[in-house]
């Protein structure tokens, strides 16, 4: 369920543009992605054994939403976030019970599912700027997500530049490709197995 914005919080639009001046290398960019971009991005998901959803970066919840909107009553979005603006501001604009806002990092991926009574999750999404995260971070979050991930689960990536193929590509071996025009930058959309 999506709460009315109560008086005073911004427009997403607003919140994103905020949220890259402060913080413009973290965000990395300056509009949230495009609805093509989500439904190319979220269209191979298995909703029916989704139980565990992660998303790295959600932002002001650009992804949330139409994940929320696809996914089972019984299932769980965990959204995790280092900035602390974000997480206040989807707790203010998303209420579902499915859904949990957690400040920190993406690197501590196993264990925030673990403090939420949970193994492994079946899909990981990140639109973290991977190639300009702090020296070790993207490294690190790759190898935690490879871990965090159930067999057969999958990491879904979208970013800016090709170059996040190379983090992927040091844990898991089947990834799919395919690239979105209608987003501002254009996006590179990867999928990758954990067979
Ligand atoms: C490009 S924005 C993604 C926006 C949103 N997902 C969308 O599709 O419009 C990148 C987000 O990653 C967050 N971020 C950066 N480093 C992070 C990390 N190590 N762990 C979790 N989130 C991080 C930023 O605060 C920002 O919200």
């Amino acid at each position: 369920m999506r709460r009315a914005r109560p008086a005073g919080v911004p427009g997403p639009l607003q919140m994103f543009f905020q949220g890259f001046l402060k913080h413009p290398v973290m965000v990395g960019s300056i509009i949230p992605s495009s609805d093509r971009l989500i439904r190319k991005m979220l269209a191979p998901v298995d909703w029916a054994n989704c139980k565990l959803f992660v998303e790295y970066g959600p932002g002001v919840g650009t992804f949330c939403r139409p994940i929320l909107d696809r996914m089972a009553p019984d299932a769980t979005l965990i959204a995790i976030d280092t900035n602390p603006d974000f997480i206040r501001y989807l707790d203010h604009t998303i209420t579902d019970s499915r859904f949990v806002a957690v400040e920190g990092s993406a690197a501590d991926v196993e264990r925030i599912i673990a403090e939420h009574g949970h193994e492994s999750a079946d899909y990981i999404l990140s639109g973290l700027p991977f190639s300009t995260l702090p020296d070790g971070v993207g490294p690190a979050i790759a190898a935690a997500t490879h871990r965090a991930l159930r067999k057969d689960g999958a990491f879904l990536v979208y970013q800016f530049s090709p170059k996040v193929r190379d983090f992927i590509a040091a844990h898991f071996t089947r990834i799919d490709h395919d690239m979105e025009w209608w987003n501002v930058p254009p996006a590179q959309l990867y999928w990758a197995h954990k067979d």
